[in-house]
């Protein structure tokens, strides 16, 4: 295959695509149960390109349609959130949260034909605060996804969405490509100046990583090894989770984080991310990023609005150059100038513009985990195009469930799977420590 076709395969995730059919097959998290009030104003939705509303009825059922009335096409976002279901606004047509017509006050009883009208609705769930939409084509759906972070109670669980105005792969890709760390956040950074004990240390005292590389059941992973002190190795560990989520490597195996990278449409993404309030805090410190300079961990939003795109974005964005400081770069101890880590990733990714070209690239060594995960998921993609081959994890939900990622010291000795494993044993449990 070209590699634009490749890139095009990749990339494009509206209806009949490669991507967008591989993502069809998986729940996706749309929103935050908070976003959607009882009776409240129906909210324009955008996933995998196509305009959705979405509305909490009366019972507090959430409904996901085409945001096309079935009759004339008029937007049901204009639609009366009435007792029960969703009223078309032109001829007063009514839909219930599965998308059934209830109601055709404009037709003569005689000629009432609303048995035979169903809006294109889509499967919905909702667990522990968060709304997940199911765009495939089975009568029943799969069972949701096993991320570990997605099965926390609501009261120990962050949820945090923010939108990329760039297309989903290249925002993903930040996640999986380690050495960005020593620069993007760090490079400032003199390695005299961090503790012995912070792992930090090891990110800046050598900013060029040698990797391992692999595929694993839910998709790919990767380990960034540097020497350390005397006898030991810095190990980064990080995953990529069919079809969008990623776990990054700065911090605790004991974090349960998950960030998902959902296409709102070709060029526009929403980051989900989630994680575990409750991370006992001096199992967080070993390699916590609140020190280095610029480096503030929550994000600037502008007010959400009702528009396609109104939903969760930063204040610093292409149009004001993501608040680049040109002072605090020169001499600001801020290699970026850009204070965030979540901004500094948001400016690099859209700043390759709305789909970045693939044709221009030079992949190096360091990007072996990018080029391995672009291979995995188009493999998966064309498998299930021409042989109808399910993708991973679409059947098998707890294939995800005890995946972790992080950085740790050990022994140079103890090989990296090896590693991997005596972190991910060791690794605090909530679930399971709930469940006893
Ligand atoms: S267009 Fe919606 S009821 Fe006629
Ligand atoms: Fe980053």
């Amino acid at each position: 295959m070209s590699k634009s076709k490749d890139r095009e395969d990749l990339i494009r995730v509206g209806s009949g695509t490669a991507m967008g059919g591989l993502m069809r097959h998986y729940w996706l998290p749309a929103a935050m149960s908070s976003e959607l009030e009882r009776d409240g104003a129906p909210m324009r939705l955008l996933l995998l390109g196509e305009r959705l509303i979405a509305f909490r009825d009366s019972s507090g059922r959430v409904g996901v349609m085409d945001h096309r009335c079935p009759h004339r096409c008029a937007s049901l976002f204009l639609g009366r959130n009435e007792e029960g279901g969703l009223r078309c606004v032109y001829h007063g047509w009514k839909f219930d949260a599965a998308g059934n017509c209830v109601d055709m006050p404009n037709a003569p009883p005689h000629q009432d034909y609303k048995e035979k009208v169903k809006a294109k609705a889509y499967k919905v769930a909702e667990r522990n605060g968060l709304v997940w939409v199911y765009m495939g084509e089975r009568a029943e759906a799969p069972p949701l996804p096993g991320i570990e972070a997605s099965l926390l109670p609501e009261s120990e669980l962050q949820i945090t969405f923010a939108q990329r105005e760039c297309n989903w792969l290249q925002a993903l890709e930040g996640d999986i490509d380690t050495s960005h760390f020593g620069f993007l956040h760090a490079g400032s950074v003199d390695p005299a100046n961090v503790p012995e004990d912070n792992l930090i240390r090891w990110t800046v005292a050598n900013r060029a990583p040698e990797y391992h590389v692999t595929d694993t059941d839910w998709g790919t992973m990767y380990a960034a090894y540097r020497p350390a002190m005397a006898g030991q190795t810095y190990w980064r560990f990080a995953n990529f989770l069919f079809p969008f989520w990623t776990q990054t490597p700065q911090g605790a195996f004991d974090r349960v984080n998950s960030r998902g990278w959902v296409p709102m449409d070709d060029t526009h993404t929403m980051f989900v991310s989630l994680s575990w309030k409750g991370l006992p805090a001096a199992r967080a410190a070993l390699s916590n990023s609140r020190m280095l300079p610029g480096s503030k961990l929550t994000m600037d939003f502008l007010a959400n609005t009702s528009d396609w795109y109104g939903r969760w974005r930063l204040a610093g964005n292409g149009a004001n150059d993501w608040l680049i400081d040109r002072q605090a770069q020169k001499d600001g101890g801020i290699y970026t100038g850009i204070t965030g880590i979540q901004a500094q990733d948001q400016a690099v990714t859209e700043s390759m513009g709305p789909i970045t070209d693939h044709d221009f690239e030079h992949l190096g060594p360091s990007d072996r985990m990018i080029t391995r995960t672009r291979r995995r998921l188009l493999r998966a993609a064309r498998a299930l195009k021409k042989d109808g081959a399910v993708p991973p994890g679409v059947d098998d939900p707890d294939l995800y469930v005890n995946v972790r990622s992080g950085d740790f010291l050990a022994n140079e000795k103890i090989g990296w799977r090896e590693a991997y494993e005596a972190q991910t044993r060791a690794a605090l449990r909530p679930l399971a420590q709930a469940a006893e």
